[in-house]
């Protein structure tokens, strides 16, 4: 008789319903809503964050959505496009200006110092996970709202630290079937850095180089040379590929740093790729600095071979910045951190179609036919809820046939049900929804008989 009631592939995707961008109230441009089925991929990424964060001893911390704007003109730099041209700022009621946060390293320094953590025991290992906003050109993997899992080491000025994220960070993606390459660099310290500038900028001088820049470039080549070699523009790769590099200008204390970061991957087998053009649009980085990246083959296509405009597209990245809290206030502190956004690896998991892993823990659904099974399964509910069970219910429906589809939907693994011969005599149905097999058990024997079918299932999936 539920045979019949049961069609797996009956519940509708959210992914079919047409979205009406019409509606004057439709969100905004470069924002989006995540719905049911897609937030369970954020669950997932969620759950990884917190898990690795903890196993590694990051504690987890939470600060505002609005800060000052100064703190990230301070910090993050007046002259990044992060700052001057995607930041959403306003003056408050009280006159204030004020900024929605385009990122969280300023908002953590700003805590390390406002907390007096330099008084903890250092180093001082924090995690967060929110939300952030940069009024970005929208388009594929970039939003004016996006969410990211950052972590940041304040105190600590050995490689080791440098290493341990950027071990984390690979194995956040690799435990997640995403094959990525780390990119890596090193900007050595601020002294190594002016006499680099300097030959860099000698080298943009050279005639015919500087006509054939994009606007962008012409403009960083007066406020901040360095960026002009993370340009994506191919003119300005062209002219680039001859350019004076920084690991050659590094000193002594940095060399030494970068090698021992590359020695440790080597050791930990995490694969990464020399980048001397990579320089990262923030202005706090001193030493390593990294980005994490799609594998890319020759052609410029990633794994699933869609071409190279992602070649653009970083997952995470992060680096050292070892005199932001001075510059913000605080006693000088090193500190090193990287941030990964969600939006992106959820697309990437998307794309390669890697299953989501089933629960671990089995779903158990009671359902009903008639108010007075309704009444005892509602109780029956609360005591398995508490007894621990991962119990499911669609108790508003009626229909036996609607809740049935439910079970199937959220993939129950058994179902009990009652109707009203059940009730009177003091029976329930037990159902397998993958085999659709029933059996009238008495009820109660409910606990005994799912704790033999769990149990006989842990073994299965065991072997
Ligand atoms: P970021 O490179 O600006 O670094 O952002 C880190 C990651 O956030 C990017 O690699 C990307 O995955 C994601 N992301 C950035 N902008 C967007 C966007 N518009 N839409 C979707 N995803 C985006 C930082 O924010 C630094 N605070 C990281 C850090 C922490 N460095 C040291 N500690």
């Amino acid at each position: 008789m539920y045979k019949k009631a049961i069609n797996k592939n009956n519940s509708k995707d959210m992914a079919d319903f047409k979205p009406r961008r019409d509606s004057k109230h439709a969100r905004l441009k470069g924002m989006k809503d995540v719905l049911f089925d897609e937030y369970r991929y954020y669950r997932l990424l969620i759950n990884k964050a917190n898990d690795l964060a903890q196993v590694y001893g990051f504690n987890r911390i939470e600060t505002p959505v609005l800060e000052r704007s100064k703190l990230y003109e301070r910090s993050t730099g007046k002259d990044t496009d992060i700052v001057s041209k995607e930041m959403y700022n306003f003056v408050d009621k009280g006159g204030d200006k004020i900024a929605l946060r385009p990122e969280a390293t300023p908002s953590l320094a700003r805590a390390y110092i406002e907390h007096g953590m330099f008084n903890m025991p250092q180093p001082v290992k924090m995690y967060w996970l929110g939300p952030l906003f940069r009024h970005e050109k929208p388009q594929s993997g970039r939003y004016r709202q996006h969410t990211q899992f950052d972590l940041e080491i304040f105190g600590d000025p050995s490689p080791v630290a440098d290493t341990q994220l950027i071990l984390i960070a690979y194995n956040f993606y690799s435990e997640l079937q995403i094959n990525v390459q780390v990119q890596i660099n090193s900007l050595g310290d601020k002294e190594d850095r002016g006499e680099y500038i300097t030959q860099l900028t000698e080298f943009y001088k050279e005639r015919g180089k500087r006509s054939k820049l994009c606007n962008d470039c012409k403009r960083r080549f007066l406020k901040n040379p360095l960026r002009l070699l993370d340009c994506k523009e191919p003119d300005c790769i062209a002219i680039r590929e001859d350019a004076p590099q920084i690991v050659d200008f590094l000193g002594n204390n940095a060399r030494d740093h970068f090698i021992k970061v590359l020695e440790y991957l080597d050791e930990l087998e995490v694969p990464y790729n020399l980048n001397p053009f990579l320089v990262r649009g923030l202005d706090y980085y001193n030493r390593t600095v990294f980005e994490i990246t799609p594998v890319i083959d020759d052609l410029g296509n990633d794994e699933n071979g869609s071409i190279s405009q992602k070649r653009q597209i970083s997952l995470g990245g992060g680096g050292r910045y070892d005199d932001l809290v001075e510059k913000m206030g605080g006693r000088p502190t090193p500190g090193c951190g990287f941030g990964l956004g969600l939006e992106r690896i959820v697309q990437k998991i998307k794309e390669k179609n890697i299953p989501l892993h089933k629960d671990k823990e089995p779903i158990i659904f009671l359902a009903q036919l008639g108010d007075q099974a309704r009444r005892k399964m509602m109780v029956m509910f609360e005591e398995m809820r508490r007894g621990g069970y991962k119990v499911r219910q669609a108790f508003t429906k009626d229909s036996l046939k609607a809740q049935l589809e439910e079970a199937n939907r959220i993939g129950a693994k058994h179902s009990l049900i009652l109707g009203q011969k059940e009730l009177i005599d003091g029976t329930i149905i037990i159902r397998d929804m993958d085999s659709g097999t029933q059996e009238v058990i008495d009820t109660k024997k409910v606990n005994s008989e799912l704790a033999k079918r769990l149990e006989e299932n842990k073994e299965i999936s065991n072997k």
